[in-house]
């Protein structure tokens, strides 16, 4: 635990920076219930995998390979059904739609927590940056091929972050989602960040008048696998030093999605962005209900035509 958690207090839903994954799901039955959950592998979700096990939750988890996902729920002896769903591959996240339908288990919450930040260089799948395409585009294909298989109470968290801030100064950069006209590390994945939040939105406004909820979160900032693709000397010296610091563990990283997952009583919140476990405002461009309206119907578009 870093001197900063230590020294944090908690917010208005009693938890806050310190909270682990197993603190916000404390008291809460978890059986009979079916939460599907991406990049259960490795980091946050690993231990989201591990938690949501614990209080009695069956996962249905998903990495890039079945292999990785069955070496996980082994790892940590999960209730869990292996899954693969390689999220820059369409045809694997359709393939996934069709095993989780198979699997005949309606889902009581969806958890897009895979992601990958700041590939130094540009690179692209069909035409579209890579980023964008992973981190938002895979799973839009994802829960909206599985949204007749939610609970009438289902929960989707899209895992977002703090560096959606850091996003091209237009939010979302409908005429470049090639990259081509422009590429920065930390803009393209503060964009498919930022579509995280408004998809989250877009998908609550879709389920307003029914018992669904979507919601966006940041986890905290916590070292993990997810920064390989920055400059060693910052990953192997500064991170560490940092995480003694003021990071955040990844039980702790772990807990605002747990909570958003599972927690009674967030259901009036909708639509909103969450950091320690309590709403957090985003930027303009994250509260802005138009930019998520053009952002579903271009990744519709793009989603039908790869
Ligand atoms: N760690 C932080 O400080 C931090 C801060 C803010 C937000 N976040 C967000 O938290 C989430 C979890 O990140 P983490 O820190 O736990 O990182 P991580 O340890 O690198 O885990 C990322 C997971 O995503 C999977 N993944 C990556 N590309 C994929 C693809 N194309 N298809 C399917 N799965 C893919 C990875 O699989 P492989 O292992 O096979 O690559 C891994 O399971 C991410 O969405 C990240 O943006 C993290």
């Amino acid at each position: 635990m870093s001197l900063v958690s230590l020294l944090k207090g908690k917010g208005p839903s009693g938890f806050g920076y310190g909270s682990t994954a197993e603190d916000v799901t404390q008291g809460i039955d978890l059986s009979g219930k079916t939460f599907l959950l991406t990049g259960c592998n490795s980091g946050l979700g690993l231990e989201t995998l591990r938690v949501l096990s614990l209080r009695g939750a069956h996962v249905i988890a998903a990495a890039r390979s079945v292999e990785k996902a069955e070496n996980a729920i082994k790892q940590i002896s999960a209730n869990a059904t292996p899954v693969a769903c390689e999220l820059s591959e369409p045809a694997s996240v359709r393939a996934c739609v069709q095993r989780v339908k198979s699997l005949g288990h309606p889902l009581d919450g969806i958890i897009c927590n895979a992601g990958i930040m700041a590939l130094p260089t540009l690179e692209q799948k069909y035409g579209h940056e890579l980023q964008f395409f992973t981190n938002h585009i895979g799973h839009f294909i994802l829960v909206t091929g599985l949204l007749d298989q939610l609970t009438d109470d289902a929960r989707v968290v899209m895992v977002s972050s703090e560096a959606h801030r850091g996003a091209y100064k237009e939010g979302i950069q409908f005429d470049n989602l090639s990259g081509e006209k422009g590429y920065t590390p930390w803009g393209a994945y503060g964009q498919s960040k930022l579509a995280n939040i408004l998809f989250a939105r877009r998908l609550a406004k879709n389920f307003e008048g029914t018992g669904k909820t979507a919601y966006s979160l940041h986890p905290g900032v916590i070292q993990t696998n997810l920064s390989r693709h920055m400059n060693p000397i910052v990953r192997n010296i500064l991170f560490p030093v940092a995480s003694v610091i003021a990071f955040k563990s990844i039980p702790q990283g772990a807990a605002t999605s747990c909570y958003l997952a599972t927690r009674p009583g967030v259901e009036a919140y909708s639509g909103q962005y969450f950091s320690d476990s309590n709403p957090k405002q985003p930027t303009k461009h994250g509260l802005d209900d138009v930019m998520a309206d053009q952002l579903w119907v271009v990744s519709e578009s793009i989603a039908s035509n790869v």
